[in-house]
């Protein structure tokens, strides 16, 4: 195979931005020739081979290779589906919308490891947390001991969420921000420094908006080396913030305003602390003001890698498999929140699955769809 025939399931906000860049031949050694959407009209796509349902497009022999970009419950069946047959399959985020789906998605993967499973998870490949991630890895901010990301600027109106049925819904969605806005922010903070032992959420359900899920988060997060976290988030609050700290006993990380500060101790914070003779004596400083880029094309550059693993076996910077952390700790915080206790990590996918299971099932919202002016969704991505 010298060129990867692309197909997209889903055609609403993200699946026309996909199908936008794809057009444009801005992913090289990669075709879109089939798109796929069960409601919203395809003619505009012709002469693309087009479907109104998923599994025919993964059956019809037409593609090597499926974007699934519709609501979150779909990625999992779809995705089963598509790796089953033996294409390969780029999932939108979150992979699934609950820890078991994610599991019954990943084991499914695992039975087709030919076939190339990987998670939209942009935010990887943008160079300020590429460059937090390095300084992280090379040991430069020492031991990491603390992190706050008060994550509040991902601002909705209730036109947003009357948009389409599935949205902020425990049937269609299976969650509310967590799941949905700032599961980009869940991945990066797992990816930066790893799965948290144990979590406490206080999530406010509807608090802003006519929704029956969380749109206003505060977690507290524990690693099993003692090192803990708060995270913050919401839809409701403007302007919002989006501050991002990060403290080792090497320093401090700041990633707030499209700038990244690393302020360094000049000694170990600890190794200061047990030799130093004065008692309000404190390291030395250097402010170190970090450079990078913004990213292009971040989307692009993600489907890029996922035609270079199949075509080169090149490592994917987003394996499918890993989604699971970002699916779990969004999970967590919203049953640790009604549950009023502390969950320990891993927590069990199939007790959550049940609860919200009755989420569903007790639901009484009647919730009311309706025409949203055209929006650009490339001014939601960055975060
Ligand atoms: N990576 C990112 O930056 C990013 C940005 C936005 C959305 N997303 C994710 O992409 C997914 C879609 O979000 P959206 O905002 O585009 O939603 P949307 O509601 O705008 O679009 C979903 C589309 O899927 C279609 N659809 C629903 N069920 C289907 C099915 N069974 N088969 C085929 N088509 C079906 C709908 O008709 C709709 O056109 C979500 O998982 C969301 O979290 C990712």
């Amino acid at each position: 195979m010298h060129k990867v025939r692309v197909g997209i399931i889903g055609l609403g906000n993200i699946g026309k931005h996909h199908a936008e860049y794809l057009s444009n031949h801005q992913v090289s050694r990669c075709e879109l020739v089939a798109v796929c959407d069960a409601f919203a009209p395809l003619d505009r796509y012709q002469p693309l081979k087009t479907f109104a349902d998923g599994e025919a497009l993964i059956a019809s022999g037409a593609v090597d290779a499926v974007i699934i970009a519709t609501p979150h419950f779909q990625h999992t069946t779809l995705g089963m589906a598509a790796l089953a047959a033996g294409v390969h399959t780029l999932v939108e985020k979150p992979i699934s919308s609950h820890k078991a789906d994610a599991e019954r998605l990943i084991a499914a993967s695992r039975q087709h490891p030919k076939v190339v499973f990987g998670g939209m998870f942009q935010m990887r490949t943008e160079p300020r947390y590429q460059r937090m991630q390095k300084l992280i890895q090379a040991g430069e901010l020492g031991e990491v001991v603390r992190l706050n990301w008060i994550n509040t600027d991902w601002y909705r109106t209730e036109a947003y969420y009357a948009s389409s049925g599935w949205r902020a819904t425990w049937r269609g969605e299976g969650g509310g921000v967590l799941l949905n806005q700032c599961l980009h922010n869940l991945d990066m903070l797992q990816w930066l420094v790893g799965m948290p032992a144990r979590l406490r959420g206080f999530c406010q359900l509807g608090r802003y908006h006519h929704i029956e899920v969380e749109d206003d988060v505060t977690a507290y997060l524990e690693w099993a080396n003692g090192a803990n976290g708060v995270f913050v988030s919401s839809t409701g609050e403007a302007p919002g913030t989006n501050r991002f700290e990060i403290v080792g006993t090497m320093g401090r990380l700041v990633l707030e305003n499209n700038q990244l500060a690393f302020t360094r101790n000049e000694t170990d914070m600890l190794k200061f602390s047990q030799t130093a003779k004065q008692g309000f004596a404190k390291p030395e400083v250097w402010n170190v003001a970090i450079p990078f880029e913004n990213a292009n094309l971040p989307h692009a550059t993600m489907v890029q890698n996922f035609v270079n693993a199949i075509l080169d076996h090149e490592p994917l910077i987003a394996p499918g498999a890993e989604g699971i952390h970002s699916v779990e700790l969004a999970n967590a915080m919203v049953y640790s929140s009604l549950l009023g206790e502390t969950v320990a990590l891993p927590m069990d996918g199939a007790t959550w699955e049940k609860r919200l299971n009755r989420l569903v099932a007790e639901s009484k919202l009647e919730k009311q769809v309706m025409a949203v002016e055209a929006t650009d969704i490339a001014s939601s991505f960055r975060r």
